[in-house]
């Protein structure tokens, strides 16, 4: 697996990693074992950086990631954790000095270590980017050596690029085929100040991998039947925000520019020819998925033909539904 540098850390990640967010909760039942087995099978193709939260599955996603690292051994593997979302109601005045220490303590204990790789916090409410304070309070928690590093996962763009404005490690954003926009002006800025860019929802949920049809039935606790219209969080999670008929007919006009490559590596190795991306963390929800994931990492580079085919189904069928909202 290739590597980059992660920002200012100075840790090498493999450039594709793994979101563990399936593994945990919302996307219908993943069994223990095939949870287990998807982050063996990522860990023994070279992904060193797994993508968790506090609240997926209710601690299960870390207590999970805790179980297969002490199998194995933490080696040089990255652990990026978030915190934010167990707030009731989820306001900026709730994200405290003291809510954020007890939310890391949760994360330490679940993840069986003493200190954690990275925290990051978890698509916050606008205001908190306008709140010295909140991440004063994550500084301190890296002096007191709770955490090595603190970084953002974020929404909108513009979040993203106020949060450079913080002694911030990394933003974790939406960037896929179905999300271009941060490579527009944010991916520029980012680079100038080091900041890593941790690429998340890379397949725009399961669309991306061209296999979901019309008729394509998802369970009841799947939020991608719960979320469609953003009744549980931020409709951009599910789809990408992209209307689930349009993106359909948007990946039945990719499928001659991808060839004869699994859609889900063409779009994963889309997302690697930017440079300012650290790593990608598609999230699969067994070892067969992991495994095809890893090895997007060694397809070659898009030719130019297949970046302007990209380019020109976004921008006819994609971007009126997106490119302005996020
Ligand atoms: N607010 C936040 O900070 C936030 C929000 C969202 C995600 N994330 C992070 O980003 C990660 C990735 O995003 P995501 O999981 O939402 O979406 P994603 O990576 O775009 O899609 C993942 C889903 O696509 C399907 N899939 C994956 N690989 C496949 C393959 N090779 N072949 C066929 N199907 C495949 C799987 O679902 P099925 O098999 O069921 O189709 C899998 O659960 C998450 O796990 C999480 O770590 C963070």
């Amino acid at each position: 697996m290739k590597k980059r540098l992660f920002g200012r850390t100075g840790w090498q990640v493999g450039e594709i990693g793994f979101g563990a967010w399936a593994i945990g909760g919302s996307w219908g039942n993943v069994s223990e074992q095939d949870a287990e087995a998807a982050l063996h099978a990522a860990l023994d193709s070279g992904v060193n950086f797994l993508d968790t939260a506090d609240v997926y599955g209710g601690g299960r996603s870390e207590r999970l990631i805790a179980r297969v690292l002490q199998q194995r051994g933490k080696g040089d593997v990255i652990v990026a954790t978030k915190a934010g979302r167990g707030l009731n109601p989820h306001v900026a005045e709730a994200y405290t000095a003291a809510a954020l220490a007890r939310f890391v303590e949760g994360s330490l204990e679940r993840l069986q270590t003493e200190t954690l790789d990275l925290v990051q916090l978890h698509c916050p409410p606008t205001e908190v980017y306008y709140r010295p304070d909140v991440f004063e309070a994550l500084g301190r928690l890296v002096e007191a050596g709770k955490l090595k590093y603190f970084g953002v996962s974020v929404e909108k763009v513009e979040e993203a690029v106020k949060a450079l404005e913080y002694p911030i490690a990394s933003v974790q954003i939406i960037y896929n085929i179905f999300r271009q926009r941060p490579a527009e002006l944010f991916f520029r800025l980012a680079r100038e100040r080091q900041v890593a860019v941790i690429a998340r929802v890379p397949l725009a949920s399961g669309l991306l991998t061209g296999k979901l049809r019309a008729d394509s039935q998802f369970a009841a606790d799947d939020h991608r039947a719960f979320n469609r219209h953003g009744e549980a969080f931020d409709v951009g999670e599910t789809f990408s925000g992209v209307p689930f008929e349009v993106g359909l007919r948007a990946v039945d006009d990719l499928r001659a520019a991808v060839g004869t490559v699994p859609m889900a590596q063409f779009a994963l190795r889309w997302i690697l020819m930017y440079e300012a991306v650290s790593v990608v963390i598609p999230g699969a929800r067994n070892p067969e998925q992991a495994v095809s994931n890893a090895q997007a990492a060694d397809l070659p580079a898009l030719t130019a033909d297949q970046k302007n085919a990209v380019k020109a189904i976004y921008d006819r069928l994609i971007r009126p539904f997106v490119h302005q909202r996020w």
